[in-house]
């Protein structure tokens, strides 16, 4: 996509707004089949929770790839694109047996993270085969909010509690047909994701009737040139001999399966925003935007950094920028970043914006929720509109005596 691409979106669709270029998908899926090529049967299942519009499901279907999921609305924005239930696998946390029961009975595969649940589910259904997620006790991941294997996180059974695990498998006589991990994201040495996965391969031995062993995600990608990113290659090259080996001693078939959410969008997206002031104060020059983190809330949440271009000047002279929104708080997306000078009503495009960006957004302030845009075979293409105000106030209900709500 060129700037001139992008300013062609804002031109039509509006500002702020998403677009996710659907061929970088396609090369980032692509490029994790090609990893472990060597491997015989490998499922990727996109995790749903970091771009969930249907026109993204549907596009990852077309790829090939199964979804992995978090909650039944999520399953059921699936089925919705087109994906076969059986091509699903359900990994909450924390959900109702109830949740899991209806996911289950929708025909997904069940992901347990906890010893009560995997009890009661294996004593009303012993015939549905679970996977278990267990924890390794690796602390991986990027930020601690997004580190999630280690032994004080709530995910996961713990791996001391395998004869628990057994004990209960035969009690209830159900079938465990998954294993499967999740160390956290941005995961920055894979040195430590192959130990994770020595963990999960020793786990995976207490199991007789195995179909897969799913490592979960936790891929870096890079937010701007020089970042470290995770050498998918490499990695490919190691897990894929080392899960060869294991499938060989276990002497079944079994699937390598994998539910990237960053790698497979983050890079694809941007986040165009209009700027509304220009502000030079005592200590710096803001530019504030047509947005804020309730549109984007990954800088304030998690410390990211995403570049920031000026599409519309991007050759002016680059001088300092503080980049933030017109939220009542402080919404910082950038301080003191070299950007190419910026005028009022400029384009600002923000890059890495395809996961957990969008998902992330919420109508705090009252603001409309951007549209978002696919770009595919050089055409956009309008995949949600944006919220107007009756999107605002539809399910809200007034009191008695005020009983219409003038839009
Ligand atoms: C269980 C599980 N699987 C997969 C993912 C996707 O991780 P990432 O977006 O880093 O690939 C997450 C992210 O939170 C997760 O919790």
């Amino acid at each position: 996509m060129t700037n001139q691409d992008l300013l062609q979106v804002v031109q039509e669709y509006g500002s702020p707004v998403y677009v996710y270029n659907a061929e970088k998908i396609e090369a980032q899926y692509k490029r994790l089949t090609a990893a472990f090529k060597k491997v015989k049967q490998v499922k990727i299942n996109y995790a749903v929770k970091a771009l969930s519009n249907i026109a993204i499901l549907q596009t990852m279907k077309n790829l090939g790839a199964g979804l992995d999921t978090v909650s039944i609305q999520e399953v059921r924005l699936g089925l919705a694109a087109g994906v076969k239930p059986e091509n699903i696998i359900f990994t909450p946390n924390g959900v109702s047996l109830s949740e899991i029961e209806r996911v289950a009975a929708m025909g997904v595969q069940i992901n347990i993270d906890n010893l009560s649940i995997l009890e009661q589910f294996g004593t009303k259904h012993p015939k549905t085969p679970v996977c278990i997620r267990i924890n390794p006790h690796v602390m991986a991941g990027g930020n601690t909010n997004i580190s999630v294997g280690h032994i004080d996180s709530k995910f996961g059974i713990s791996i001391h509690q395998i004869p628990h695990i057994l004990r209960i498998v035969e009690n209830t006589g159900m079938k465990i047909n998954g294993v499967h991990m999740h160390t956290g994201s941005d995961i920055l040495d894979i040195e430590v994701f192959l130990y994770a996965s020595e963990i999960l391969f020793d786990t995976a031995k207490h199991f007789e009737d195995l179909e897969f062993i799913d490592f979960g995600s936790g891929f870096k990608v890079p937010y701007k040139e020089g970042d470290i990113e995770t050498d998918i290659e490499e990695f490919g090259e190691k897990l894929g001999e080392r899960f060869n080996a294991f499938a060989k001693a276990y002497k079944k078939p079994l699937t390598l399966a994998f539910e990237p959410g960053k790698f497979l969008v983050s890079e694809a997206g941007k986040f165009l925003a209009s700027v509304n002031v220009v502000k030079q104060t005592t200590s710096t020059v803001f530019a504030q935007i047509d947005s804020g983190f309730n549109h984007l809330i990954r800088p304030m949440l998690y410390g990211s950094q995403h570049e920031i271009h000026n599409i519309s000047n991007p050759d002016g002279k680059q001088r300092f920028y503080s980049v933030v929104g017109y939220i009542c708080e402080t919404d910082t997306f950038a301080n003191n970043r070299r950007i190419a000078e910026i005028s009022e009503e400029d384009i600002l495009a923000f890059s890495n914006a395809g996961a957990y960006c969008f998902s992330m957004a919420s109508n705090y302030n009252s603001r409309y929720r951007p549209a978002e845009v696919l770009w595919k075979n050089g055409e956009s293409q309008l995949i949600r509109k944006r919220e107007t105000f009756d999107d605002l106030v539809h399910n809200q209900i007034p009191l008695k005596e005020l009983q219409s709500i003038e839009v």
